[in-house]
C-alpha cells in the first residue's frame, strides 16, 4: 500500500522529533538530577556542620549524651558521635554503622556512603579539642523528580508545536500545490485541455506550474495542428479517390476509342456493300427474283452494322467506374460476353480465343461490368502480343479454396523486361503513341483489389505470358436469392 504524502509527511516530522527530542529530555532529565543531587549533598553538609557546631560548644561544657539523642530524632540524621582529641571515639548515637571508629584529629571530611537505607553523608567536622562525625541521609532519588517530569512536559509540548507547525508549513508550501498540480495533471490525461493551474506554494512549484501550463498550451496548438494534418490528409485522399474514378472513366474513353477504330472499319466494308448494292437498285432493273436477293443481302449487311453498333454501346454504355463494388458475376458468362464483343474486331483476325472455362466454376464476388472490363483489357494485351497468323489466347479458369484464378495466356513472347517491374502501375507501356495508354492493367489491379483479389503475371503453357487474376468466390450463403448487389 502507498502512503498519501500528508501521511508520509507526518510520520517523517513525527520520527524526526522524536530522534531530536528524546535525548534532549534525557540529557536535561540527568542533568537536572545531578544539580539535584549536588543542592542536597551541599544542604546535608551545612546541616551537619550546624548541628556539629552546635554539639562541639555543648560538649565543651559537659556530657552530650542526651543532646546527641535529641539531635538523631532531628530529620536526616541518622547517627552522631563525639570523639576525643586524640580522634577516639567518646559518645554515639543513632545507627552507627556508616560512623567511623576513629578519626584524624583536625580534619574536616565530607563524604557520600551508601548506608543500609539508602546514601548517606558523611560529615566529620573538627572543633579546638574534639570533633564530631555525623551521617545525613540523602534522600534517594525515588521515580523522576518533579523538575524531570516538568522538563518531560516542556520538550514534549514544544516537539507537537513544531510538528503541527511544520507540518502545516509543508502542506501549505509543498503538499497542496502539489495535489493541485496532480489534479490539473490528471484533468489533462483525462482530455481536457483549457487548464486553470494553481498560482499558489513556493516559488519552485509555481514554475513547476508555469512549465505544465506551456505544455499544456503546446499540447493543445499541437493537436490542432494534428487534426489540420488529418483533415488535409482526408482531403487528399478523397482527391485520390476522385483521380483513380477519372482514371479509370480516361482507361475506359482509351478502350472505346480503339474499339471505335475497329468498328470504323467493321462498319466501313459492310457500308460499302450496301451502296454498291443501292446503287444497283436504282440503276439496273433487276427482276423480282434478283431484286429479293439483292435486298437480302442488303439486309444482311445493315444486321451487322447493327449489331456492330449495338455491341460498342453496351461497352461503352457500362460505365464501369460507377459499378457497384458488390455484386456476384459468372466467369464463363463475362467471359462469352466479351469474346462475342472483340469477335468483329480488327485486333482479333487471325488470333484463335479458346474459352477452357468450365461452367461449373463458382460465381465470383465482383460486378460484371468490373470483370468485363477486366478480361477484355487482358485478352486485347495478349492478342496486340500474339504472331500472325498462329495467334492463340487461351482463357481458362479454376477454383482454389475460397477463390476462383482466371489465367489469360497466350503464345506471345511473353512480357518485356523493360516493364516487367512495374507493369502494374498507370502510363507504362511499349506500345507506340497512340496505340496504347499503358493504363489497362492499372485499372485491371485497381478492380481487382477492390473485389479483394490479386493479380500477377507468370510465363503461360503456350510460352507467352500468363495473367492471372484470382478472385474471392461467391458463396453459398452470398448467392442464394441474390443477383448483383446494389450499393447505394
Ligand atoms: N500478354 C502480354 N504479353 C506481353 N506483354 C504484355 C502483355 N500484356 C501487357 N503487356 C505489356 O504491358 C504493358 C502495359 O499494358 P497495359 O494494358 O497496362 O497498357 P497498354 O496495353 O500498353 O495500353 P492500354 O492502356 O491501351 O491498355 C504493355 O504495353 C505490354 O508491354
Ligand atoms: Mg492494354
Amino acid at each position: 500500500m502507498r502512503l498519501g504524502l500528508r501521511l508520509q509527511l507526518l510520520l517523517a516530522l513525527g520520527v524526526l522529533l522524536v530522534v531530536a527530542f528524546v535525548p534532549l529530555y534525557f540529557a536535561v532529565a540527568r542533568l537536572a538530577e545531578a544539580s539535584l543531587a549536588s543542592a542536597k549533598k551541599s544542604a546535608a553538609r551545612d546541616l551537619g556542620r550546624a548541628v556539629a557546631g552546635h554539639v562541639l560548644s555543648s560538649a565543651a561544657r559537659g556530657d552530650v549524651s542526651t543532646l546527641l539523642e535529641a539531635q538523631t530524632s532531628e530529620s536526616g540524621v541518622l547517627a552522631i558521635a563525639v570523639y576525643d582529641g586524640a580522634g577516639a571515639q567518646v559518645t554515639v548515637a543513632g545507627a552507627a554503622a556508616n560512623l567511623p571508629a576513629a578519626v584524624t584529629p583536625g580534619k574536616e571530611v565530607s563524604q557520600v556512603a551508601e548506608g543500609p537505607t539508602g546514601p548517606v553523608l558523611l560529615v566529620v567536622v573538627p572543633g579546638a579539642d574534639r570533633s564530631c562525625a555525623l551521617v545525613i541521609a540523602l534522600e534517594a532519588s525515588t521515580g523522576r523528580m518533579p523538575l524531570v517530569r516538568i522538563v518531560a512536559l516542556y520538550t514534549g509540548v514544544i516537539a507537537l508545536a513544531l510538528l503541527v507547525f511544520a507540518y502545516l508549513a509543508m502542506t501549505r508550501l509543498v503538499v497542496r500545490p502539489i495535489v493541485a498540480l496532480s489534479n490539473a495533471a490528471e484533468r489533462v490525461a483525462g482530455g481536457t485541455r483549457s487548464l486553470e493551474m494553481p498560482d499558489i506554494g513556493a516559488a519552485e512549484l509555481r514554475e513547476l506550474s508555469g512549465s505544465l501550463r506551456q505544455m499544456t498550451e503546446r499540447l493543445l496548438s499541437d493537436e490542432e495542428a494534428l487534426r489540420g494534418k488529418v483533415r488535409e490528409l482526408e482531403k487528399t485522399t478523397h482527391d485520390l479517390a476522385s483521380a483513380q474514378e477519372s482514371l479509370v472513366r480516361t482507361e475506359r474513353l482509351a478502350s472505346v476509342g480503339r474499339l471505335a477504330a475497329g468498328m470504323a472499319h467493321e462498319i466501313g466494308n459492310p457500308l460499302a456493300a450496301l451502296i454498291g448494292l443501292e446503287e444497283l437498285l436504282m440503276t439496273v432493273d433487276l427482276p423480282p427474283d434478283e431484286r429479293k436477293d439483292v435486298l437480302i443481302r442488303m439486309k444482311r449487311e445493315t444486321e451487322r452494322i447493327h449489331r456492330v453498333l449495338r455491341d460498342l454501346l453496351t461497352f461503352s454504355r457500362t460505365k464501369t467506374a460507377d459499378a457497384p463494388e458488390g455484386g456476384n458475376a459468372s466467369v464463363a458468362t463475362v467471359l462469352a460476353e466479351v469474346l462475342a464483343l472483340l469477335a468483329p474486331q480488327k485486333e482479333m483476325r487471325e488470333v484463335t480465343v479458346t474459352n477452357e472455362v468450365d461452367a461449373g466454376v463458382p460465381d465470383v464476388a465482383i460486378a460484371a461490368e468490373r470483370l468485363q472490363q477486366v478480361l477484355l483489357n487482358l485478352v486485347l494485351n495478349a492478342a496486340d502480343e500474339v504472331p500472325r497468323p498462329g495467334g492463340a489466347v487461351v482463357v481458362r479458369a479454376e477454383k482454389d479454396d475460397d477463390t476462383v484464378v482466371i489465367h489469360v495466356d497466350d503464345n506471345g513472347p511473353g512480357v518485356a523486361v523493360s516493364v516487367r517491374d512495374k507493369l502494374f502501375e498507370p502510363f507504362v507501356t511499349t506500345k507506340e503513341v497512340g496505340k496504347g495508354t499503358g493504363l489497362g492493367l492499372a485499372v485491371c489491379r485497381g478492380l481487382v483489389e477492390a473485389a479483394g483479389g490479386t493479380i500477377a503475371v507468370a510465363e503461360s503453357p503456350e510460352g507467352g505470358a500468363r495473367f492471372s487474376v484470382r478472385l474471392p468466390r461467391v458463396t453459398e450463403r452470398q448467392a442464394v436469392g441474390t443477383g448483383p448487389k446494389r450499393v447505394s
